[in-house]
C-alpha cells in the first residue's frame, strides 16, 4: 500500500480537487483506493456524497482504535472514502494525546493489505497533523498557484520539511489554478524558481469544468473527460503513479 498526501499549508489552492480527482482515476487504473478526508470542511465528502450520519467520531483514535468501521464504499468502484466532518477539527488534539508523528500511519496498519494506495485530503495548516500526514506518506503532493504568494508559502513548506528531516524527494509540488493568460503564470510556469526545479510537468490549468464538480459532485472524468483539465489530472495521476512506484 502507497500513501499520497495532498497538501500545503495555503488554502483554496485546488488540494481537494486534486485529491479527488487522482483518488478516482487511480481506483479506475484498477488500484483498490481508499480517500482519507483529514479536513473539517469535509470537501473530499461532499464531493463523493458521503453518507454523513456515519462520520468518525474520536472512538478511531482510542488506543488500539482501527479505522476499518468507518469507511464508506462510494458510488465508484474501487474507491473508498473515510469522510470528515466539523469531528475532524479534533484531529489535532486527537494526534498530540497520542503524542508521536506516527499516529496517523499505524491507524493505517489495519488497512495496509486492503488498499493499494491511499489518498490523503489535507487541511490547509502546518501543525501537527502535517507531520503526522508527512511522516505516512510516500510522497507528498503540494498544489501551488503560480503566484508569488503561493511560491512563499511553498518555500514555508519546503524549508520546514527539510528541517524536520523529511527527505526533500518525497515532496512533489505542482502548478495548480494556472491561467496562462497571465503573464506571471506563464513566467512562473516557464521559469520555475530553483527551489522547485523538481516541479511536476503536468499543469493544472484554472479552469470552469473543475468548479463544476461542486454541481455535479462528483469527480471531474466522470461528468466532463473530455475537457483539457481532466485531460491533465489524467496526466498528473500518470506522473504520480510513475513516482509513488519509485518510492
Ligand atoms: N483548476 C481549477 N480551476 C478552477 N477552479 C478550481 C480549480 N481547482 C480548484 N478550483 C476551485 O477553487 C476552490 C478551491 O479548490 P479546492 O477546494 O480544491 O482547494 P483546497 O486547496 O482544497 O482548499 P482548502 O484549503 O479550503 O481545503 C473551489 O471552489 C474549487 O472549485
Ligand atoms: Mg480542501
Amino acid at each position: 500500500m502507497k500513501t499520497l498526501a495532498v497538501y500545503n499549508l495555503k488554502g483554496g489552492v485546488g488540494k481537494t480537487a486534486a485529491s479527488v480527482n487522482l483518488a478516482y482515476l487511480a481506483s479506475q487504473s484498477g488500484l483498490r483506493t481508499l480517500l482519507w478526508d483529514l479536513d473539517p470542511q469535509g470537501a473530499a465528502s461532499w464531493y463523493l456524497q458521503a453518507n454523513t450520519e456515519e462520520i468518525p467520531d474520536k472512538s478511531m483514535w482510542r488506543a488500539g482504535a482501527d479505522i476499518e468501521g468507518q469507511i464508506q464504499s462510494t458510488a465508484y468502484d474501487k474507491l473508498h472514502l473515510l469522510p470528515a466532518d466539523l469531528h475532524t477539527r479534533h484531529l489535532d488534539t486527537w494526534l498530540r494525546k497520542d503524542g508521536a508523528r506516527d499516529a496517523l500511519l499505524q491507524r493505517l496498519k489495519p488497512v495496509n493489505r486492503r488498499y493499494d494506495l491511499v489518498v490523503l485530503d489535507c487541511p490547509p495548516s502546518l501543525s501537527h497533523l502535517a507531520d503526522n500526514v508527512f511522516t505516512a506518506s510516500d510522497l507528498v503532493l503540494v498544489p501551488t498557484v503560480p503566484t508569488h504568494l503561493s511560491l512563499r508559502a511553498l518555500k514555508t513548506v519546503i524549508d520546514y520539511y527539510e528541517a524536520e528531516g523529511y527527505p526533500r524527494n518525497t515532496l512533489k509540488p505542482f502548478y495548480s489554478m494556472a491561467d496562462r493568460r497571465r503573464l506571471l503564470h506563464r513566467m512562473l510556469i516557464e521559469q520555475p524558481p530553483k527551489m522547485i526545479k523538481d516541479v511536476a510537468k503536468t499543469v493544472i490549468p484554472y479552469a470552469s469544468a473543475v468548479e463544476r464538480m461542486g454541481e455535479h459532485r462528483a469527480p471531474l472524468e466522470v461528468f466532463e473527460s473530455y475537457g483539457y483539465a481532466a485531460e491533465a489530472y489524467r496526466d498528473l495521476w500518470k506522473e504520480v503513479n510513475a513516482a509513488l512506484k519509485k518510492t
